[in-house]
């Protein structure tokens, strides 16, 4: 962050007092910080508290009243290396989306050539209108890095999504943007994620309690850093932040295994993350299986394929295969089993025996084995930051590749 120029925008929400810590935060770390604020964020926060701690005057009108002094927009926007509107209001997006074009803040958004990070706060009902939704991925497709709100009490007391994102948390994100490894960028990955459904009769399937959160993760944070990713995702409404992340949409194993191998030729990374389930059943029913007919059904299974082992084997020299493993008991031992057998080149183990791992959860802790090398433990963090480790894990292995 040493003599980064970062610009902080602020907005008229209750969460603007945050962003005091998150100027402190950047300054600490060596940045320099100007900060703008539109006219009603100054109701929320005073900007002897945020000059006092960037060390430089706040803007927040095209000219010092007294001097007359202008202040370019133009000029700003080229100094900075880096935008960050936090928070962000509905009203603020929504300028932002259509080029309304009345105050400092978004003048400078509109003249920027940096990076922009935009961290949302609103209420929850505000939150899921369709015309912040739309607003929102406006922004997404203009290359703008949504920093998604958290669940939470909001300011009207009424508890969801809408919560701006920790300051700690932007700041890591923004951290993050700047540490990247420029080896991901280009680089074709391909991405299982989710549960597969195996059909019983047309109303009933099998399948497991995976949402796919963690797979979803790794492509988001793999886009983010520029790779081409294709996402083969199971039934699940987890869907990728990111607008350049192509979804194949599958049920089964077998529509996994088939998109898997039309993608696979074309692809540098797979990172199989998806609960594949071991078997379907042999004979699904193609009329419901009524109760009266069927005291107690038997069900015969057949074996699915194993993705993993498929692409694992069918790798040529210079493409990585990762796989996962969620595991009960003796992990080490099965995790590195599992990657010998499908010939994978990471192998990424999380236990249920950890708190806050596996499914559904917004929170993992892993430790990646890599063949030959001492295991890597990490600690409990959010899946958002776990993806960026694995990632920064795929790219050293790229570099280490390249040398
Ligand atoms: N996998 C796969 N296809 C399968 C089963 C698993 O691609 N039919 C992949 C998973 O996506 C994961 C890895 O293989 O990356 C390990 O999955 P896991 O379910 O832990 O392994 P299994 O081989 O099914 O072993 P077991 O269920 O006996 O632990």
């Amino acid at each position: 962050m040493k003599g980064k120029h970062i610009v902080i925008g602020i907005t008229g929400g209750i969460a603007a007092y945050k962003t005091a810590t998150l100027v402190r935060l950047f300054v600490k770390a060596g940045a320099e910080v100007q900060v703008i604020m539109t006219p009603n964020a100054r109701e929320f926060i005073t900007p002897v508290t945020l000059s006092t701690l960037s060390g430089r005057p706040v803007i927040s009108e095209f000219f010092t009243a007294n001097t007359g002094e202008w202040h370019s927009h133009v000029d700003l926007g080229l100094w900075a290396d880096a935008m960050i509107i936090a928070p962000a209001t509905a009203s603020t997006i929504a300028k932002m989306a259509n080029g309304v074009a009345d105050n400092m803040l978004v003048t400078s958004y509109l003249s920027t050539r940096a990076t922009v990070f935009v961290a949302p706060a609103m209420d929850f009902d505000m939150m899921k209108h369709p015309s912040t939704v739309r607003n929102i991925n406006m922004l997404r497709s203009y290359g703008n890095h949504i920093i998604e709100p958290a669940d939470g009490e909001l300011a009207s007391h009424l508890v969801g999504k809408g919560r701006m994102e920790e300051p700690e948390n932007i700041f890591r994100t923004v951290e993050a943007y700047f540490n990247e490894s420029k080896s991901m960028r280009g680089v074709k990955m391909l991405v299982t994620a989710g549960p597969t459904r195996e059909k019983i009769d047309p109303v009933r399937y099998i399948s497991n309690y995976s949402t796919g959160k963690m797979g979803v993760a790794i492509a988001d944070a793999a886009a983010a850093q520029g790779a081409e990713v294709a996402l083969v995702l199971g039934p699940t409404d987890v869907r990728p932040q990111s607008p350049s992340v192509k979804v194949v949409n599958v049920e089964s194993a077998v529509e996994m295994l088939e998109a898997c191998n039309s993608l696979f030729p074309d692809t540098d990374v797979a990172v199989m993350t998806a609960a594949v389930a071991d078997y379907a059943v042999k004979n699904p029913a193609d009329k419901k299986i009524k109760r009266e007919n069927n005291a107690s059904p038997q069900l015969e299974f057949v074996k699915n394929p194993d993705i993993a082992a498929t692409l694992g084997n069918a790798k040529r020299s210079g493409q990585l295969v990762v796989g996962f493993a969620l595991e009960t008991d003796h992990e080490a031992e099965n995790a590195m089993s599992k990657m010998k057998r499908k010939n994978l080149d990471m192998i990424v183990m999380n236990s249920l025996r950890d708190a806050g791992a596996g499914f559904g959860t917004d929170t993992n802790k892993i430790t990646i084995y890599t063949p030959g090398e001492t295991p890597t433990v990490y600690p409990l963090k959010s899946k958002r930051e776990v993806a960026a480790d694995i990632v920064a894990k795929i790219a050293s292995m790229i570099d280490a590749r390249a040398d």
